[in-house]
């Protein structure tokens, strides 16, 4: 049996039960792609999944492969494939139900992956898809977002909110986004209009009548996100499925996202990076086999922009 690297969980828990081991190398099927990655980003959602919060929702069998964001090279096709050649470079958020990006090789279907853009490398292209996707179908098709709509999106700084600000900033919004004191000027760099910081400042009593709230953070911060918004507004959440009473009872609109792959999505976010319009940020740039380590920073809630997983 021919094997590869990869970070496994044989059993869900902390981030102690991450292993870095020997694993099948696996085969396309039809429509499907063989990718050599080279760098695989890591997404809050990895850690819920490790440590089990998916159970039920998603169904995984272990020993499981973590991690659904990846840059990489084709380096075979199975049957059926027209779009993508061996050798093409390319970058996907494929599906969380099958074998994840940490490891040398990944099986994807044609219609999750994308040819990566060009003016950047393989670790910064591997910090795009899921979190870029995520804020384009958030913001685009649940929001329907507009040119001159105001919106406050929570978390700026973050993986999502970080692609959200600079997403917003191109489709003519006026952008306010939520930080800590030390990420201030950063989000502001990104393109926000207007920052706050979340610590100090209660945002509903300075954010008035946006058209768009998106919320990455949940519980008490939806909550209180309600009364920013002007009637006919909407507020889309990614953790949390915000209760459509609530969303009445104040003359609003709500929606809830978890991203779906998108080869035609991400065609188009190659597009606005190539432009320059889109800068992925990468903070943290680490070995496949610290995946733990960087699990740990993950899950400080406090990285700015992405985590990133060198695999080549
Ligand atoms: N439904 C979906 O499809 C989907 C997709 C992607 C992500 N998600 C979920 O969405 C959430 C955000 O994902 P992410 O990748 O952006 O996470 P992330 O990169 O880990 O977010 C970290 C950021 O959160 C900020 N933050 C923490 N607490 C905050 C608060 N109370 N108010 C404002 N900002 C705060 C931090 O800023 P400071 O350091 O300045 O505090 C930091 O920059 C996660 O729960 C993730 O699982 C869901």
């Amino acid at each position: 049996m021919k094997t590869m690297q990869a970070v496994r969980i044989h059993t869900y828990g902390g981030p102690e039960v991450l292993k870095y081991e020997e694993a099948p190398l696996p085969k396309p099927g039809p429509g499907e792609a063989l990718v050599r990655v080279h760098a695989a980003a890591v997404n809050p959602v990895d850690w819920k999944i490790r440590e089990g919060y998916f159970k039920g929702r998603v169904n995984h069998s272990l020993p499981l492969i973590l991690g659904w964001d990846l840059s990489g090279v084709v380096e075979a096709t199975g049957s059926g494939i027209e779009g993508l050649k061996k050798d093409d470079e390319v970058y996907s958020r494929p599906d969380i139900a099958r074998d994840g990006a940490y490891a040398e090789y990944i099986v994807v279907r044609e219609t999750e992956v994308a040819l990566k853009p060009t003016s950047i490398d393989h670790v910064h292209a591997a910090a795009i898809p899921l979190a870029a996707l995520t804020a384009w179908q958030s913001l685009f098709d649940a929001a329907g977002l507009s040119a001159g709509q105001k919106v406050l999106i929570h978390a700026a700084a973050g993986g999502v909110g970080s692609f959200a600000v600079q997403l917003a900033k191109w489709k003519g919004a006026y952008v306010i986004g939520t930080a800590s004191n030390r990420n201030q000027d950063f989000v502001r760099n990104l393109g926000a209009d207007e920052t706050l910081d979340y610590q100090t400042t209660r945002f509903e009593d300075v954010v008035h009548d946006v058209d768009v709230v998106f919320d990455t953070i949940g519980g008490d911060t939806q909550k209180r996100s309600w009364k920013v918004l002007k009637k006919g507004g909407i507020l889309v959440s990614i953790v949390g499925p915000p209760l459509a009473e609530e969303a009445a009872a104040h003359g609003v609109h709500q929606a809830s996202v978890f991203v779906q792959p998108s080869a035609t999505q991400l065609t188009e976010l190659a597009k606005l990076v190539e432009s320059g319009t889109l800068r992925p940020i990468v903070e943290t740039v680490l070995p496949l086999s610290e995946a733990r380590h960087a699990h740990e920073l993950s899950q400080t809630g406090h990285t700015r922009g992405k985590i990133v997983l060198r695999v080549v």
